[in-house]
Protein backbone atom coordinates (compact mmCIF):
# COMPACT_ATOMS: atom_id res chain seq x y z
CA UNK A 1 0.00 0.00 0.00
CA UNK A 2 1.28 3.40 -0.89
CA UNK A 3 1.24 5.96 2.31
CA UNK A 4 3.21 9.27 1.89
CA UNK A 5 4.90 9.27 5.27
CA UNK A 6 7.83 12.42 5.56
CA UNK A 7 8.54 11.63 9.28
CA UNK A 8 12.39 12.63 10.11
CA UNK A 9 12.19 14.67 6.29
CA UNK A 10 13.74 18.05 6.27
CA UNK A 11 11.84 20.11 3.42
CA UNK A 12 12.54 23.88 2.75
CA UNK A 13 9.48 25.54 0.59
CA UNK A 14 9.91 29.12 -1.20
CA UNK A 15 7.55 31.29 -1.11
CA UNK A 16 5.60 29.12 1.42
CA UNK A 17 4.02 32.43 2.98
CA UNK A 18 0.95 32.09 -0.08
CA UNK A 19 -1.12 30.17 -2.43
CA UNK A 20 0.12 26.44 -3.94
CA UNK A 21 3.66 26.77 -1.84
CA UNK A 22 1.58 27.14 1.00
CA UNK A 23 -0.56 24.47 0.65
CA UNK A 24 2.43 22.38 -0.13
CA UNK A 25 4.33 23.22 3.07
CA UNK A 26 0.93 21.88 5.04
CA UNK A 27 0.47 18.69 3.13
CA UNK A 28 4.37 18.26 3.79
CA UNK A 29 4.24 19.09 7.56
CA UNK A 30 1.08 17.15 7.80
CA UNK A 31 2.62 13.65 6.50
CA UNK A 32 5.64 14.37 9.11
CA UNK A 33 8.18 16.23 7.79
CA UNK A 34 9.79 19.01 9.36
CA UNK A 35 9.51 22.06 7.19
CA UNK A 36 11.40 25.05 6.83
CA UNK A 37 10.20 28.70 4.36
CA UNK A 38 11.83 31.30 2.07
CA UNK A 39 9.34 33.58 2.35
CA UNK A 40 9.66 37.46 1.20
CA UNK A 41 6.24 38.81 3.21
CA UNK A 42 7.45 37.74 7.03
CA UNK A 43 4.06 37.71 8.56
CA UNK A 44 2.75 35.49 5.99
CA UNK A 45 5.23 32.80 6.48
CA UNK A 46 4.32 32.89 10.16
CA UNK A 47 0.99 32.54 9.71
CA UNK A 48 1.99 29.41 8.23
CA UNK A 49 4.11 27.88 10.42
CA UNK A 50 1.16 28.87 12.90
CA UNK A 51 -1.18 26.78 10.90
CA UNK A 52 1.73 24.15 10.64
CA UNK A 53 1.90 24.12 14.59
CA UNK A 54 -0.48 21.51 15.41
CA UNK A 55 1.42 18.50 13.37
CA UNK A 56 3.69 19.49 15.92
CA UNK A 57 7.45 18.53 14.21
CA UNK A 58 9.94 21.51 14.04
CA UNK A 59 9.12 24.47 11.91
CA UNK A 60 10.52 27.58 10.90
CA UNK A 61 11.69 30.76 8.58
CA UNK A 62 14.15 32.75 6.80
CA UNK A 63 12.86 36.35 5.45
CA UNK A 64 13.98 35.49 1.69
CA UNK A 65 14.38 37.13 -1.50
CA UNK A 66 14.89 34.40 -3.52
CA UNK A 67 16.06 36.64 -6.41
CA UNK A 68 19.46 37.56 -3.98
CA UNK A 69 22.01 34.48 -3.86
CA UNK A 70 23.04 35.58 -0.57
CA UNK A 71 19.32 35.17 0.96
CA UNK A 72 18.71 32.23 -0.33
CA UNK A 73 21.97 30.83 1.27
CA UNK A 74 21.01 32.25 4.33
CA UNK A 75 17.79 30.22 4.43
CA UNK A 76 19.68 27.26 3.51
CA UNK A 77 22.11 27.98 6.52
CA UNK A 78 19.31 28.91 9.05
CA UNK A 79 17.44 25.60 8.16
CA UNK A 80 20.49 23.06 8.40
CA UNK A 81 21.14 25.00 11.37
CA UNK A 82 18.16 23.69 12.62
CA UNK A 83 17.56 20.43 11.31
CA UNK A 84 20.88 19.31 10.30
CA UNK A 85 20.52 18.07 7.05
CA UNK A 86 18.10 19.25 3.81
CA UNK A 87 16.36 16.14 2.12
CA UNK A 88 13.76 18.28 0.10
CA UNK A 89 13.50 21.44 -1.50
CA UNK A 90 10.63 22.98 -3.33
CA UNK A 91 11.50 25.58 -5.51
CA UNK A 92 7.92 27.43 -5.74
CA UNK A 93 8.63 31.23 -5.42
CA UNK A 94 7.18 33.21 -8.03
CA UNK A 95 5.82 36.57 -9.31
CA UNK A 96 3.22 37.00 -12.12
CA UNK A 97 2.64 40.47 -13.97
CA UNK A 98 1.42 40.92 -17.91
CA UNK A 99 3.54 43.02 -19.83
CA UNK A 100 4.35 43.64 -23.48
CA UNK A 101 6.32 41.92 -25.42
CA UNK A 102 8.22 44.87 -27.11
CA UNK A 103 7.31 47.48 -24.41
CA UNK A 104 8.54 45.79 -21.20
CA UNK A 105 11.32 47.80 -19.88
CA UNK A 106 14.45 46.19 -19.18
CA UNK A 107 14.21 46.26 -15.54
CA UNK A 108 10.78 44.72 -15.52
CA UNK A 109 11.90 41.47 -17.68
CA UNK A 110 14.93 41.36 -15.42
CA UNK A 111 12.99 41.65 -12.27
CA UNK A 112 10.79 39.11 -13.49
CA UNK A 113 13.46 36.18 -14.23
CA UNK A 114 15.85 37.56 -11.78
CA UNK A 115 12.97 36.12 -8.96
CA UNK A 116 11.12 33.40 -11.47
CA UNK A 117 14.07 31.46 -12.85
CA UNK A 118 17.41 33.01 -11.16
CA UNK A 119 15.59 32.36 -7.60
CA UNK A 120 14.95 28.47 -8.88
CA UNK A 121 18.47 28.66 -10.46
CA UNK A 122 19.72 29.62 -6.89
CA UNK A 123 17.67 27.14 -5.22
CA UNK A 124 18.70 23.88 -7.03
CA UNK A 125 22.48 24.79 -7.27
CA UNK A 126 22.60 25.56 -3.45
CA UNK A 127 20.24 22.26 -2.90
CA UNK A 128 22.08 20.51 -4.96
CA UNK A 129 25.68 21.75 -3.34
CA UNK A 130 24.19 20.55 0.07
CA UNK A 131 22.56 17.24 -0.71
CA UNK A 132 25.99 16.17 -2.18
CA UNK A 133 28.17 17.36 0.69
CA UNK A 134 25.80 15.34 2.64
CA UNK A 135 26.55 12.14 0.70
CA UNK A 136 23.80 12.03 -1.65
CA UNK A 137 20.17 11.43 -1.82
CA UNK A 138 17.36 13.66 -1.81
CA UNK A 139 14.00 15.18 -3.42
CA UNK A 140 13.92 18.78 -5.39
CA UNK A 141 10.79 20.01 -7.10
CA UNK A 142 10.32 23.24 -8.98
CA UNK A 143 7.83 24.85 -9.91
CA UNK A 144 6.93 25.88 -13.29
CA UNK A 145 3.65 26.25 -15.14
CA UNK A 146 2.09 25.22 -18.20
CA UNK A 147 2.39 28.95 -19.12
CA UNK A 148 5.96 27.43 -19.39
CA UNK A 149 5.38 24.93 -22.37
CA UNK A 150 4.61 27.91 -24.98
CA UNK A 151 5.44 31.51 -25.96
CA UNK A 152 2.71 33.93 -24.90
CA UNK A 153 0.95 36.67 -25.60
CA UNK A 154 0.04 38.41 -22.82
CA UNK A 155 2.88 37.27 -20.71
CA UNK A 156 6.08 36.70 -22.58
CA UNK A 157 8.58 36.71 -19.95
CA UNK A 158 6.55 34.73 -17.45
CA UNK A 159 6.74 32.37 -20.04
CA UNK A 160 10.29 32.51 -20.69
CA UNK A 161 11.06 31.99 -17.01
CA UNK A 162 8.68 29.13 -16.70
CA UNK A 163 10.13 27.51 -19.84
CA UNK A 164 13.82 28.18 -18.33
CA UNK A 165 12.96 25.80 -15.29
CA UNK A 166 11.28 23.34 -17.28
CA UNK A 167 15.15 23.15 -18.62
CA UNK A 168 16.93 24.00 -15.76
CA UNK A 169 15.27 21.21 -14.12
CA UNK A 170 16.87 18.45 -16.53
CA UNK A 171 20.46 19.87 -16.45
CA UNK A 172 20.20 20.05 -12.71
CA UNK A 173 18.61 16.55 -13.01
CA UNK A 174 22.44 15.51 -14.75
CA UNK A 175 24.32 16.91 -12.13
CA UNK A 176 21.82 15.08 -9.34
CA UNK A 177 21.62 11.62 -10.76
CA UNK A 178 25.60 10.59 -10.02
CA UNK A 179 24.24 11.53 -5.96
CA UNK A 180 20.74 9.50 -6.39
CA UNK A 181 19.31 12.78 -6.08
CA UNK A 182 15.86 13.56 -8.16
CA UNK A 183 15.04 16.80 -9.80
CA UNK A 184 11.63 17.34 -10.72
CA UNK A 185 9.27 20.40 -11.81
CA UNK A 186 5.45 20.49 -11.86
CA UNK A 187 3.58 22.69 -14.56
CA UNK A 188 0.68 23.63 -12.52
CA UNK A 189 -2.45 24.86 -14.75
CA UNK A 190 -4.84 28.01 -13.12
CA UNK A 191 -5.05 28.07 -9.44
CA UNK A 192 -7.49 30.68 -8.05
CA UNK A 193 -4.36 32.70 -5.76
CA UNK A 194 -3.59 36.23 -4.91
CA UNK A 195 -1.36 36.29 -8.32
CA UNK A 196 -4.56 35.85 -10.10
CA UNK A 197 -5.84 39.03 -9.09
CA UNK A 198 -2.71 40.41 -10.96
CA UNK A 199 -3.74 38.24 -13.65
CA UNK A 200 -7.68 39.33 -13.90
CA UNK A 201 -6.48 43.04 -13.10
CA UNK A 202 -4.48 42.96 -16.24
CA UNK A 203 -6.88 41.71 -18.61
CA UNK A 204 -9.71 43.63 -17.55
CA UNK A 205 -6.98 47.07 -17.56
CA UNK A 206 -7.50 47.40 -14.01
CA UNK A 207 -11.92 48.06 -14.63
CA UNK A 208 -13.04 48.36 -10.78
CA UNK A 209 -16.94 46.74 -12.08
CA UNK A 210 -15.16 43.89 -13.98
CA UNK A 211 -16.69 40.60 -12.69
CA UNK A 212 -13.49 38.78 -11.93
CA UNK A 213 -15.16 35.76 -11.06
CA UNK A 214 -16.93 35.04 -14.23
CA UNK A 215 -13.92 36.10 -16.16
CA UNK A 216 -11.61 33.71 -13.87
CA UNK A 217 -14.76 31.02 -15.06
CA UNK A 218 -14.31 32.12 -18.58
CA UNK A 219 -10.42 31.76 -18.86
CA UNK A 220 -11.22 28.32 -16.95
CA UNK A 221 -13.60 26.65 -18.90
CA UNK A 222 -12.60 27.78 -22.29
CA UNK A 223 -8.96 26.01 -21.54
CA UNK A 224 -9.47 22.92 -19.33
CA UNK A 225 -10.84 19.84 -20.05
CA UNK A 226 -11.70 18.63 -17.12
CA UNK A 227 -13.83 21.69 -16.52
CA UNK A 228 -12.35 23.01 -12.63
CA UNK A 229 -9.64 25.28 -11.57
CA UNK A 230 -6.76 23.34 -10.13
CA UNK A 231 -6.44 23.72 -6.16
CA UNK A 232 -3.31 24.39 -3.87
CA UNK A 233 -3.77 20.83 -2.96
CA UNK A 234 -4.15 19.26 -5.86
CA UNK A 235 -0.39 20.75 -6.84
CA UNK A 236 0.87 19.48 -3.75
CA UNK A 237 -0.33 15.84 -4.07
CA UNK A 238 1.90 15.93 -7.21
CA UNK A 239 5.28 17.59 -5.53
CA UNK A 240 4.60 15.00 -2.42
CA UNK A 241 4.32 12.03 -4.77
CA UNK A 242 7.74 13.67 -6.23
CA UNK A 243 9.26 13.72 -2.85
CA UNK A 244 8.48 10.35 -1.81
CA UNK A 245 10.28 6.96 -2.49
CA UNK A 246 7.89 5.81 -4.75
CA UNK A 247 9.14 8.24 -7.81
CA UNK A 248 12.96 7.43 -7.32
CA UNK A 249 13.08 6.56 -11.12
CA UNK A 250 12.11 10.16 -12.15
CA UNK A 251 14.06 12.62 -12.85
CA UNK A 252 14.45 15.50 -14.64
CA UNK A 253 10.63 15.54 -15.65
CA UNK A 254 8.10 18.28 -15.62
CA UNK A 255 4.85 16.87 -15.08
CA UNK A 256 1.35 19.39 -16.09
CA UNK A 257 -1.18 19.70 -13.55
CA UNK A 258 -3.74 21.16 -15.50
CA UNK A 259 -7.16 19.81 -16.23
CA UNK A 260 -5.84 18.55 -19.32
CA UNK A 261 -5.09 22.23 -20.56
CA UNK A 262 -2.10 21.51 -21.97
CA UNK A 263 -1.44 17.60 -23.55
CA UNK A 264 2.96 17.45 -24.01
N1 LIG B 1 -1.80 30.41 -9.53
C1 LIG B 1 -1.64 29.85 -10.73
O1 LIG B 1 -2.61 29.73 -11.51
C2 LIG B 1 -0.29 29.32 -11.14
C3 LIG B 1 -0.23 28.59 -12.34
C4 LIG B 1 1.00 28.08 -12.74
C5 LIG B 1 2.14 28.27 -11.96
N2 LIG B 1 2.04 28.99 -10.81
C6 LIG B 1 3.28 29.15 -10.05
O2 LIG B 1 3.12 28.67 -8.73
C7 LIG B 1 3.97 29.40 -7.83
C8 LIG B 1 3.16 29.92 -6.67
O3 LIG B 1 2.19 30.83 -7.19
P1 LIG B 1 0.84 31.17 -6.44
O4 LIG B 1 -0.23 31.21 -7.46
O5 LIG B 1 0.69 30.32 -5.25
O6 LIG B 1 1.13 32.70 -6.06
P2 LIG B 1 1.03 33.49 -4.68
O7 LIG B 1 1.19 34.90 -5.06
O8 LIG B 1 -0.17 33.06 -3.91
O9 LIG B 1 2.33 32.97 -3.90
C9 LIG B 1 3.61 33.33 -4.25
C10 LIG B 1 4.44 33.42 -2.99
O10 LIG B 1 5.80 33.74 -3.35
C11 LIG B 1 6.25 34.78 -2.52
N3 LIG B 1 7.29 35.55 -3.20
C12 LIG B 1 7.13 36.43 -4.24
N4 LIG B 1 8.31 36.94 -4.59
C13 LIG B 1 9.23 36.38 -3.77
C14 LIG B 1 10.63 36.53 -3.65
N5 LIG B 1 11.32 37.35 -4.45
N6 LIG B 1 11.27 35.79 -2.72
C15 LIG B 1 10.59 34.95 -1.89
N7 LIG B 1 9.25 34.80 -1.95
C16 LIG B 1 8.58 35.50 -2.88
C17 LIG B 1 5.02 35.62 -2.26
O11 LIG B 1 5.18 36.48 -1.13
C18 LIG B 1 3.97 34.54 -2.06
O12 LIG B 1 3.95 34.09 -0.74
C19 LIG B 1 4.63 30.51 -8.66
O13 LIG B 1 5.91 30.10 -9.05
C20 LIG B 1 3.70 30.60 -9.88
O14 LIG B 1 4.37 31.09 -11.00
C21 LIG B 1 0.86 29.52 -10.38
Amino acid sequence: MITLDFTGKNAIVTGGGSGIAKAIALQLAEAGANVWIGEIVEKNAQATIDEMKKYQKSYGYTKTDVSKKEDVEAMFRDAKERFGKIDIVVNAAGVFAPVHFIEAGAEDIKRYLDINLMGVIYGCQIALREMIEQGGGGKIVNISSVGGRQGDPEFPYYALGKAGIINLTQSAAYCGAPHRINVNAVCPGIIRTPMWDTILKGMTGGDPNADYDKLFNDVLLARTPLGRAQTGDDIAYTVLFLCSRYTDEVTGQSWNVCGGSVMS
